[in-house]
């Protein structure tokens, strides 16, 4: 058996918080042990305690004065869409037609696939998420690649070969048949394999034909168990370009459910612009909208309703994420940063520990997957991000002044990045260190 105990600040939700004096909805201990026992976290409390439960020559690794968090979760990217970013686009549609789609079309080789997934979990790692959800291509080669590296690096992750029939280059489409084929291929070949999950993914309404989403529907109903993810009511010209496509639908919501994909594993990245009526939808069927706030500035697809859908009568459950290309940056820590400024834009506050709810447990949650990930309960997995707040000169000397906690996390958010990343574990192991430095 391996063992290893960690030494440092732990924190840990319990549950959402209700404000920022909620010390309840989390465990934070300034002088904590973390025991982990082939990959599984097998106790956490104070040093001392951990310490006298430890097997007597345990291997000790001390990361004191720095944060031990469960590792961050990012519930929306794109893995062909790492050369994509700071693409120079007006809007959605002209970004997606001129940039993505043609750049995706390079993924039906396996070389190029498989590249890319190097540098997609390298750059994970080195900004402490250990989970993600991403889209692959349309080509099961970039599935394969996508799950094959997530398998060599015992990582959790939710992936799907993307499937789309229309409205995009010809390199770029399957057909409803292959669609559903190549996905339960994929099911077959990596669900379950590893620590993988694999997700039904029609990209969105614009790119599957009727026919398609009849395909998606029977591949629903068929593995109930698995995530379905797509994008939702992202920016105008798309809404609308949408609801021309499906009139018979009351609204883009509707559209998704009437193909029975509305459910609580479904996550639908974006959903800014929800009339009352889809938010409704979405809450009974506890189905997750998913913001992006990076994208949605870079895009300029607008502000998302965040503390508005969670304080509803009827409330949207919610995930954060990169998307990645849209989005700009790999770092939850620089996600939360915009997520917070669109919620001042709106008049709104999220808290600091709003933010690190969302990106461990939240998010954990949000995937139904908080059994094993997202908190630092012994016999869940021991992946795990260590944070150093003093990580840059600029942030050593905010942190001279730094009195509490959420002062602390919120200098995290604000200022922080992958250099705050002091380490990240995988099932118990430490990956961040092993990574090779860039290509000078
Ligand atoms: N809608 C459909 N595909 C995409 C995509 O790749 N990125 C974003 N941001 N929105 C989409
Ligand atoms: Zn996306």
């Amino acid at each position: 058996m391996t063992t290893t105990l960690l030494r440092g600040r732990l924190l840990s939700f319990r549950r959402a918080p209700l404000s920022l004096a909620d010390s309840e909805s989390y465990f934070y201990e300034t002088d904590g042990g973390l025991l982990i026992e082939d990959g599984i976290i097998a106790a956490a409390g104070t040093y001392a305690d951990i310490k006298a439960k430890a097997p007597e020559g345990v291997n000790e690794v001390d990361h004191r004065p720095h944060l031990i968090l469960p590792g961050l979760i990012d519930m929306h990217l794109h893995f062909p869409q790492m050369q994509v970013i700071a693409s120079y686009a007006a809007n959605l549609l002209e970004w997606l037609n001129t940039y993505t789609f043609p750049e995706e079309c390079r993924f039906v080789e396996s070389d190029h696939a498989e590249r890319i997934a190097t540098h997609f979990y390298d750059e994970l790692i080195r900004h402490g998420t250990t989970t993600a959800a991403a889209y692959c291509s349309v080509h099961k080669t970039s599935a394969d690649a996508y799950f094959a590296e997530a398998v060599r690096r015992n990582m959790r992750m939710v992936g799907g070969k993307v499937m789309m029939d229309r409205n995009a280059p010809q390199g770029l489409l399957d057909t409803p048949q292959m669609g559903y084929d190549e996905t339960r291929q994929v099911i077959a070949d990596w669900h379950g394999k590893g620590r993988n999950h694999v997700a039904i993914t029609p990209r969105f309404a614009i790119t599957s034909t009727p026919k398609q989403m009849e395909a998606t529907a029977a591949l629903a109903r068929e593995f109930p168990d698995l995530h379905i993810q797509t994008h939702l009511s992202e920016n105008h010209d798309e809404i609308k370009f949408t609801c021309e496509l499906y009139p018979e639908a009351t609204d883009y919501t509707d559209i998704y459910a009437r193909y029975g994909l509305l459910g609580p594993k479904s996550l639908f990245g974006h959903a800014i612009h929800l009339s009352d009526r889809e938010a409704d939808a979405m809450s009974e069927s506890g189905a997750i909208a998913v913001h992006c706030p990076t994208s949605n500035l870079f895009l300029g697809s607008g502000l998302f309703p965040l503390k508005a859908l969670a304080r509803r009568d009827k409330p949207v459950r919610i995930g954060v994420a990169t998307d990645i290309g849209g989005g700009s940056s790999y770092s939850m820590l620089r996600t939360m940063d915009e997520a917070y400024k669109i919620q001042q834009l709106l008049g709104e506050r999220l808290n600091p520990l709003d933010s690190y709810y969302y990106m461990t447990l939240g998010n954990a949650e949000a995937l139904s997957l908080a059994d094993r990930i997202g908190t630092l309960e012994s016999g869940t997995d021991a992946d795990l991000v260590v944070l150093n707040a003093a990580a840059t000169p600029a942030m050593a000397l905010k942190m001279d002044v730094v009195k509490t906690l959420s002062e602390e996390l919120f200098l995290l958010q604000t200022m922080g990045d992958d250099r705050a990343v002091a380490e990240t574990y995988v099932a118990g192991v430490a990956m961040k260190a092993k990574l090779s430095e860039p290509a000078a």
